[in-house]
């Protein structure tokens, strides 16, 4: 049998991570052979329904899992983990300002970030779930300079899988025969879903999405806003925002980051910028990328018109003014 591997969750008495805990365990994270040992983290007023989370992992009997240690210390959480997934924030309340947000998460990915850095395996890989989650990776990068810059990651993968899921939904397709959709940049309504060099399997072999909606009038406007305000409606609805297709989604870029994507496709996952795409270098950007091995490399050479130019740079300006502000707020 494999060695376990350590798992990280922080914010795990919450929505998503209620939903993502037993997914890990089951084996959708890291394959149904790979046993694994469940770190959970939460804060002092949530303890008591972490407890909840671990007596409800232990109830259910998973095969998989060989351990869980669930506490509010944040040295105790990082200790020995291979994969780190930080869904644990401070959301913003009604009223509140967005530098009093984002000061508050700075804060706690800054102190985060230094228990990993002195506590994790030296190779741990990071997946930031928690909003402003670019920023936030970015952050964590900063103040764990020694886990390797292409270790740490911010998930898109959600909205991703929403583009593809639209898609789907309007070719009346199966979502599986929808690929390479592409979400670039941040992880917020600047986002820019791209669907230029997605195709369809069909019977009649690979068709272009452009190709197949033949509505250019729909993909460049409502498709996009749908993408880019999903989660918005999910609250709207729910009351409450989008919990088991995020810890879904948090699945699937880790599984595709360890395990592999498949040949002739990408995903999408916020990753640090190289200049690629003429990004600035420096921040956590969303870029379609393929897995091999555990390493992440972006997709190069695809052909990005006027239209996708300027709403990509938009969401690269969104990004460079979130990180002054953030780091307005370390002193
Ligand atoms: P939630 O409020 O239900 O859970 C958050 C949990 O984090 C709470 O249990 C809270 O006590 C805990 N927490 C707060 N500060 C912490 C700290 N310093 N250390 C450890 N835990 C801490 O929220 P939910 O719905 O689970 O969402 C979590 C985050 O994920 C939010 O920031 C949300 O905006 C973000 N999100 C990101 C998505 C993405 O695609 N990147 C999609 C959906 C949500």
């Amino acid at each position: 049998e494999e060695d376990p591997v350590t798992v990280l969750v922080t914010g795990a008495a919450g929505q998503i991570g209620y939903a993502l805990v037993p997914m890990i365990a089951r084996g959708e994270m890291l394959g149904t052979n790979q046993p694994v040992i469940l770190h959970l983290l939460d804060i002092e007023p949530a303890a008591e329904a972490l407890n909840a989370v671990k007596m409800e992992l232990i109830d259910s009997a998973f095969p998989l899992l060989k351990g869980v240690v669930a506490t509010t210390n944040v040295v105790e959480a990082c200790t020995d983990v291979d994969i780190a997934i930080m869904v644990g924030g401070f959301p913003r309340k009604d009223g509140m300002e967005r530098k009093d947000v984002m000061s508050k998460n700075v804060s706690i990915y800054k102190a985060q970030a230094a228990a990993l850095e002195q506590h994790a395996s030296s190779n741990c890989k990071v997946l930031l779930v928690a909003n402003p989650a670019n920023t936030n990776a970015l952050i964590l990068k900063e103040f764990a300079p020694s886990i390797p810059e292409d270790n740490i990651t911010c998930l898109t993968r959600l909205d991703h899988n929403r583009a593809l899921g639209q898609i789907s939904e309007r070719l009346n397709v199966h979502v599986n025969d929808v690929k390479n959709v592409i979400i670039w940049g941040n992880h917020s309504s600047t986002q820019y879903p791209d669907v230029n060099h997605a195709t369809v399997s069909t019977d009649k072999g690979t068709k272009s999405v452009r190709e197949l909606v033949n509505n250019d009038q729909w993909l460049n406007t409502e498709f996009v806003t749908t993408v880019q305000q999903r989660g918005a409606a999910i609250i709207k609805s729910r009351k409450s925002s989008s919990a088991f297709s995020a810890a879904s989604s948090a699945c699937d870029h880790i599984r595709d980051w360890v395990l592999g994507t498949p040949k002739g496709t990408w995903v999408s996952m916020g990753v640090y910028s190289d200049g690629s795409y003429g990004v600035q270098p420096g921040l956590i950007y969303s870029f379609p990328v393929t897995c091999e091995k555990g390493e992440w490399s972006i997709v190069q050479g695809l052909k990005i018109d006027e239209f996708s130019r300027a709403k990509m740079d938009a969401t690269a300006e969104e990004l460079i003014e979130e990180k002054a502000l953030a780091y307005s707020c370390l002193n």
